[in-house]
């Protein structure tokens, strides 16, 4: 039963990832790539992997700072007030997104015109979409309370399709192989995150209505973050393609069922 669920649910998700990726794929190609797209794309990702937020009960006040924060208050109760694994698990959740962070700020200072300032990041900025896909994570969470989490750990990453669309790179000469090594840094980081995040739905005893509510979540969040995505990468997709990608019109991304440890 919950398996029929997970499948359905899934099913739901793949072409909105395929979106996802598809917009990161046009981007590389793109006639609107120059030098400036590429260094605001790696700003706005260094943006996300810092202080992105929406999901963790830590991480509000960014990714990075807000984790901290949440944990210097609370590590003298250790073993009393917060478990040891808890704090272990906090602690490499934060050297995870810090080491995100600084594959990108590298990448970024590395081609940065003669002159331009490095990184760092107080100099980073949430752009409109985002802050639109946040907003949306936020409401479902204040509405949905446990379910509304959950569909944000389900959304979280967008099946890792920016870091994949990355490795694609793999192999080309000058700054694309090196969006690829950045990329497959992050990526299975991230795709463990993700798979956490699908796995822990099979251990919660949800009704029919707590599934339809959480696909009705996720799908709102995975249209975000396409437009998240294309605005993040200067719109190498148009409106008109984002709305035929809404109306199913492309091909699903495949999930990977053997590494969810979900049988298919
Ligand atoms: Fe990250």
């Amino acid at each position: 039963m919950s398996i029929a669920n997970i499948q359905r649910l899934i099913n739901a998700c793949t072409p909105l990832w395929a979106g996802e990726a598809e917009v990161v794929r046009t981007y590389w190609s793109s006639p609107k790539r120059s030098l400036q797209t590429d260094l605001l794309w790696l700003q706005r990702q260094c943006f996300k992997e810092f202080w992105g937020s929406g999901v963790g009960k830590y991480d509000r006040g960014g990714v990075v700072p807000g984790q901290l924060k949440k944990l210097a208050e609370k590590i003298l109760d250790t073993d009393i007030g917060i478990g040891r694994d808890e704090v272990l698990g906090v602690l490499d959740g934060i050297r995870a997104e810090f080491s995100h962070y600084c594959a990108f700020a590298d990448l970024h200072d590395e081609i940065r015109p003669a002159g331009a300032p490095k990184i760092h990041p107080g100099l980073l900025l949430p752009w409109p979409e985002e802050d639109a896909l946040t907003a949306l994570r936020f409401k479902h969470q204040a509405e949905h309370g446990s379910l509304g989490m959950r569909a944000c750990k389900l959304s979280e990453g967008g099946y890792c399709t920016l870091f994949s669309e990355g490795m694609a790179l793999s192999g080309k000469p000058g700054l694309e192989g090196k969006i690829a090594e950045a990329c497959a840094k992050v990526y299975d980081d991230e795709f463990g995150h993700m798979l956490a995040g699908i796995a822990g739905i099979a251990e919660e005893n949800l009704g029919p209505a707590d599934w339809a509510l959480i696909g009705t979540l996720v799908t709102a969040q995975l249209r975000q973050r396409i437009r998240m995505r294309n605005a993040q990468f200067s719109f190498p997709v148009s409106e008109e393609r984002v709305q035929a990608i809404y109306g199913g019109d492309i091909r699903p991304l495949e999930f990977d069922y053997r590494r969810a440890k979900l049988a298919a």
